[in-house]
């Protein structure tokens, strides 16, 4: 069952989280720094034992993840595009299908048993983070409402402030009409769409660079 769009941001129910969103987080937003957003439903709950890189395949299984593999490369720099090292880059998003692997997500799309759809991986000395993964598929939020693509994360290091917010890729038509997604002004949208970069072993890479605020 699905709740009107309006009901769903209403009662917060896209992360349970509206109301707590952290008050620093938000003053800072609009200011350059990456802007945050909601945490969502799915947060992975499901114990796993893989959280490396490589999300398109799991430790100990020979199958690969449907779906279109791509590589997200950014960096995670200060407001003054200083790198950022040591940062833990906490992410998870749906599988190909739309289907996240969590309890509580009612998307009759199927699993997939092969996509890890969680990692945590640190920023280097560069501030350089990297994965690969599948393209997120679109789902069904509520009964007049697709996402588009997109990939949560959470970003925390020690002196900085914790950063919830969501990842979109460029060219999607649903971006222009996502409940979250349009009520960010222009230049907090071009801090959460990533940019195509080029190609990698015939492999789309997406770059995306996030910015994070000093406590
Ligand atoms: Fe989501």
């Amino acid at each position: 069952m699905f709740f009107s769009r309006r009901k769903v941001l209403k009662l917060g129910m896209i992360g349970g989280l509206l109301p707590f969103l952290g008050l620093k987080a938000c003053m800072k937003s609009g200011e350059g720094y990456t802007p945050p957003e909601v945490e969502g439903p799915f947060y992975p709950v499901v114990a796993q034992k893989d959280w490396d890189f490589d999300l398109t395949k799991i430790e100990g299984l020979d199958g690969i993840a449907e779906g279109a593999h791509v590589i997200i490369s950014g960096r995670i720099i200060d407001i003054k595009g200083n790198p950022v090292e040591g940062v833990t880059v906490d992410l998870w998003q749906a599988n190909a299908k739309g289907r996240y692997r969590h309890p509580h997500d009612e998307n009759p799309a199927p699993l997939d048993p092969n996509f890890q759809g969680w990692a945590i991986v640190q920023s280097g000395e560069n501030g350089g983070f990297r994965f690969k993964t599948v393209m997120p598929g679109k789902y069904p939020a509520a009964d007049d409402w697709v996402r588009p693509p997109h990939i949560h994360f959470k970003i925390s290091k020690k002196g900085y402030i914790e950063l919830t917010t969501q990842m979109y890729f460029p060219d999607q038509a649903l971006n222009d009409s996502d409940a979250l997604l349009k009520r960010k002004n222009t230049s907090e949208r071009a801090l959460m769409v990533a940019k195509k970069s080029g190609q990698e072993d015939g492999l789309d890479v997406f770059e995306h660079n996030i910015i994070l605020a000093k406590v």
